[in-house]
């Protein structure tokens, strides 16, 4: 895996360090903050334009259609992510936080010392800001994809703590999660809180978590897990009256034009999110409104009306299923704390 340290805020020139600490909607000209040394981003692989293109071409052009969840976080996927966290009909952020606010520090007795808590995902890192003051880790490290939005992200945890050390790390890790060993000291704690664990099949989950464990040898893993519950508190959670989250999905389409030179046409396609019970998972498709062919530079793909792309599985578990899942990846000791629901749950899980 390629790895390139882009910024150690200890080495930064003046002019990296004015950039970075920048705020970009203030043109006065501030004082800059003095660059920390105890923070610092790395950014390991990054994904390579001709596979992606490869893979996506790939999916558009199975029967059916098919494409990867990852791609409806572009910036603006983002933002609409963000959106739906907090709209009342999608319960997972609030029950999970809710969680967190009642157990953190029965939470923090079960697990012990932290060394250093590796946060998954860690996008605006406000789930481990309520987790910090109970676990009071060493190090703090926050890996995402975009190691842009960590950035800043960081920089306002290390304003918050500036005795812990923090790192960001930009890094795609659906496909391989393997961190370099020199960011982690101490007793290993990895935190992937927001039921993403979900949106992995359940033999995907099962290898994700088993890498996790490889890794947390003497620590182990705080997750949080989305749990089945009637269809009609699920499937509005991904169908909402806004119509948020269908935009979330069609704007997968715009992504699509822009990565493979594609022409969707967002208008033209339907979202749909329905409950699969024999699967026990939420799945988004989009629809095709009408007949149509979609076109890319070297190729096209047509769609019969009615015809779908596959775009996201979000899995729900049972505490027993999920339970067991933790164990065939390795881990043992597992303890869970859910809501007054049973909605959602949050697992400790020993590794
Ligand atoms: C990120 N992930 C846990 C969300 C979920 O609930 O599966 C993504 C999402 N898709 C539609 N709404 C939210």
């Amino acid at each position: 895996m390629r790895r390139k340290v882009l910024l150690d805020e200890a080495d930064a020139s003046t002019e990296g360090t004015a950039v970075k600490n920048a705020p970009s909607s203030d043109s006065s000209p501030t004082p800059l903050a003095p660059p920390h040394p105890q923070r610092r981003l790395v950014q390991m692989h990054r994904e390579n334009p001709a596979e992606v293109r490869r893979e996506l071409i790939a999916g558009l052009s199975a029967a059916p259609a098919i494409t990867s969840p990852k791609f409806l976080y572009d910036s603006l996927g983002s933002r609409l992510f963000e959106a739906i966290t907090e709209l009342p009909e999608y319960y997972p952020t609030r029950t999970e936080a809710e969680i967190f606010d009642v157990h953190a520090t029965a939470m923090a007795q079960v697990i012990g010392p932290v060394g250093t808590l590796i946060d998954l995902g860690a996008g605006n890192c406000a789930k481990a800001l309520r987790l910090i003051p109970s676990l009071r880790p060493a190090r703090y490290v926050a890996v995402d994809i975009s190691i842009d939005f960590l950035e800043h992200a960081i920089a306002s945890v290390q304003r918050k703590y500036p005795a812990l050390e923090v790192t960001g790390v930009g890094l795609d890790f659906s496909s391989t999660l393997q961190l370099p060993p020199d960011l982690v000291r101490g007793r290993p704690v990895f935190f992937y809180p927001g039921s993403s664990i979900g949106n992995f099949t359940p033999a995907a989950a099962q290898s994700f978590l088993a890498g996790i464990q490889r890794q947390a040898a003497g620590g182990g893993l705080l997750i949080g897990v989305d749990l089945v519950k009637a269809i009609e508190q699920l499937e509005p959670a991904y169908d909402d009256a806004l119509g948020v989250t269908a935009a979330f999905n069609l704007n997968l389409l715009r992504h699509l034009n822009r990565l493979i030179g594609s022409d969707f046409d967002p208008r033209d396609w339907r979202h749909v999110a329905f409950f699969n019970r024999e699967a026990s998972r939420i799945e988004m498709h989009l629809e095709a409104r009408r007949a149509l062919v979609v076109r890319w530079p070297e190729g096209e793909r047509r769609f019969d009306s009615g015809e779908r792309m596959h775009t996201e599985n979000s899995c729900k578990y049972s505490v027993d299923g999920f339970a067991a899942l933790l164990k065939s990846a390795g881990f043992e000791h597992t303890r869970c704390w859910v809501d007054a629901n049973a909605w959602f749950a949050v697992f400790w899980a020993q590794a």
